[in-house]
């Protein structure tokens, strides 16, 4: 993996998603480590974020590396300068670049021009470390992947577009309900469900929120309105009442299910309180791995003995 891009979940292979994974537990267990000196990362955001934003920060100097942000109004990715400009200077100064972008086509086109390694820390595309951070959330949790059920109720978003290649890579059975007019692109739907035949996973996309929800070992939510899509919000609420994870919902899972949520959250809407604050919620352990499961991925991309 030394030196690649990491712009969609489905970058990796099952091997190299697995060996993130190792390489997160292990990193996990063994606290800081010095395996990036010298090494800077640059996070090159369009968006608002905190997790995305601390946990790479906090992760490249627990590896002993460097992290630099640049904010929105500095970039000015496109408009202040050509994508093409910020890839080939970025890559001047650093050894990676984050960027959370608006476009899909942005964080490629930066990845195309930089040489340093470009990684996806969200686009309306995807979500490739949330989804990093999520299998490592459900292997703790379940103790395996392969076989785990998981029901994704809502926006068939940029977080739903990675984990649901990211189950179907890995065995795992994924379902999706969501409304009308919000499914999942057929794309997708249709990598995820060959990558799905070669592990032993299924994809399965339904109308019905509680059809989902059935038995299901984790129930999964997102918002109903993602960054850019503010002015949509009213339309949204509208469109995904009936969508919401709430403990009716959540008493159709398995006994023993878990939920979670990338967050932010917004309480009263896809998530009722109760959930997102109950016992099944594992919300919190989730946002802590997206920490680990980025430095797993940073050494393998970054680090010398990486292979
Ligand atoms: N889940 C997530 O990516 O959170 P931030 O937008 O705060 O980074
Ligand atoms: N789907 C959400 C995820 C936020 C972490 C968004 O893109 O805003």
């Amino acid at each position: 993996m030394r030196g690649r891009d990491l712009l969609s979940i489905a970058d990796l292979s099952q091997e190299e998603l697995s060996r993130v994974l190792e390489t997160a537990r292990a990193l996990k267990d063994s606290g800081p480590r010095d395996l990036l000196a010298g090494k800077t990362l640059a996070l090159l955001f369009e968006k608002p974020s905190l997790r995305t934003r601390v946990s790479f920060d906090v992760g490249m100097r627990q590896l002993g590396g460097d992290c630099i942000y640049v904010s929105p109004a500095e970039v000015g990715l496109g408009t202040r300068e050509p994508v093409e400009d910020v890839a080939r200077v970025m890559s001047r100064y650093v050894d990676c670049i984050a960027a959370r972008t608006f476009a899909q086509e942005t964080v490629e086109q930066l990845a195309r021009w930089a040489d340093v390694p470009v990684i996806n820390a969200l686009s309306e595309g995807e979500h490739p470390c949330q989804a990093l951070a999520d299998l490592l959330t459900i292997l703790e949790h379940k103790g395996r992947l392969e076989g785990v059920s998981l029901a994704y109720i809502g926006d068939g978003n940029n977080v739903a577009r990675s984990l649901c290649l990211a189950a179907g890579m890995m065995g795992m059975e994924f379902r999706i309900a969501a409304p009308e007019g919000y499914e999942l692109d057929e794309k997708t739907v249709s990598r995820a469900g060959e990558l799905a035949r070669g592990s032993g996973g299924g994809i399965v996309c339904v109308r019905e929120a509680k059809e989902a929800a059935a038995g299901a070992d984790v129930v999964y939510t997102d918002v109903w309105a993602s960054m850019g899509q503010e002015e949509e919000a009213t339309q949204r609420r509208e469109a995904f009442a009936g969508y919401q994870v709430n403990a009716k919902l959540m008493s159709l899972a398995a006994p023993e299910a878990i939920f979670m949520h990338d967050l932010p959250a917004h309480r009263g809407e896809e998530v009722s309180a109760e959930v997102i604050e109950g016992a099944q919620s594992v919300v919190f352990d989730q946002a802590e791995n997206r920490l680990h499961a980025q430095k797993g991925a940073l050494a393998l991309i970054l680090g010398e003995e990486s292979g």
